[in-house]
């Protein structure tokens, strides 16, 4: 009898970013493999700038089928990319990367990532407001405000620091998004019932977000999207206001179940078992 010789090839990913070590995603990706029992592996990939482009030419060579994108490639890898979909069209950032029919695509998962957090925390939120508040117009505040107007939100106010990049998210994104500068905040706090921080301040070894809640109407929820430290100054600050606070990680775990799913076969589950496991390297 002829012996038959099955090889199982192990399917990777990587984290593409530059630097790679502080992030989460190795073990993010590492508790799912080991919770369904995959045979898979999930490594760090740093990669300069100037050797993304090499990179990516020999990424299905080096037996990845995938990966995530991080700082300060998520813009730049768009031109090493076969296909992106619709939501990394309009962001002009990309995330995620798979195979599909040997084209190498690109996703933006980190607009459901908000939402399905955003859900998860303050379920029906999108039938409490009409309007919402985005503190920050950098690259997170883009899926935010992005995810916002795909939710139905009527009006999107991003008030920022330097006003130039609230407006230009207004020109990305149209009439609906209002730039405001921070004077306004005050005024715009009482009109909506939403409020989602996605400057860097609060993060740990950043200022704290020094503002006043008090504006903001009764039943207000507010998210922020840092999520080191997970108890940000900005949601002590919300719940000793009596008002719903969501904190940031929930974000980043929702933006990896598209790609974990895509790579590896199996949705994963957002559970308290994995939460509990992240927040423990917090
Ligand atoms: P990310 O990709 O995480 O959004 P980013 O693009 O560097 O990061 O954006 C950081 C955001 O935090 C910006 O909105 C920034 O405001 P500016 O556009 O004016 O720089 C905001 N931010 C950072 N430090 C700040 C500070 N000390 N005060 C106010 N806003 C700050």
């Amino acid at each position: 009898m002829r012996e038959r010789i099955m090889t199982l090839q192990l399917r990777k990913a990587c984290i593409i970013g530059y630097p790679v070590k502080h992030s989460r995603s190795p073990l993010l990706h590492g508790h799912w493999l080991h919770e369904y029992g995959l045979d898979g592996a999930y490594e760090r990939a740093e990669v300069a700038p100037e050797d993304l482009a090499s990179f990516m030419a020999g990424f299905a060579g080096k037996g990845y089928v995938g990966g995530n994108v991080t700082v300060p490639h998520k813009e730049s890898i768009m031109a090493c990319l076969d296909a992106v979909t619709e939501t990394a069209q309009a962001m002009g950032a990309v995330n995620t990367l798979w195979f599909e029919g040997g084209r190498l695509c690109g996703d933006n998962t980190d607009v459901v990532g908000f939402l399905a957090n955003l859900d998860e925390g303050a379920p029906g939120w999108d039938a409490r407001t009409r309007t919402v508040v985005v503190l920050g117009a950098g690259g997170a505040a883009k899926a935010v405000v992005y995810g916002l107007l795909q939710r139905g939100m009527e009006r999107v106010a991003v008030v920022n620091r330097s006003f130039e990049r609230a407006d230009a998210l207004r020109e990305r994104f149209g009439s609906r998004v209002l730039a405001a500068p921070w004077e306004a905040l005050p005024a715009l706090l009482g009109e909506t019932k939403l409020l989602v921080n996605t400057t860097s301040l609060g993060m740990s070894g950043q200022p704290p977000l020094a503002i006043d809640l008090e504006p903001l109407p009764s039943g207000a929820v507010v998210n922020d999207i840092v999520y080191v430290p997970l108890e940000t100054p900005l949601l002590t600050a919300a719940r000793a206001r009596g008002l719903l606070a969501v904190d940031g990680l929930g974000m980043l775990l929702h933006q990896a179940v598209p790609g974990f799913e895509r790579w590896f076969g199996v949705r994963p589950q957002v559970s308290a078992a994995l939460r509990a496991h992240i927040v423990a390297d917090i």
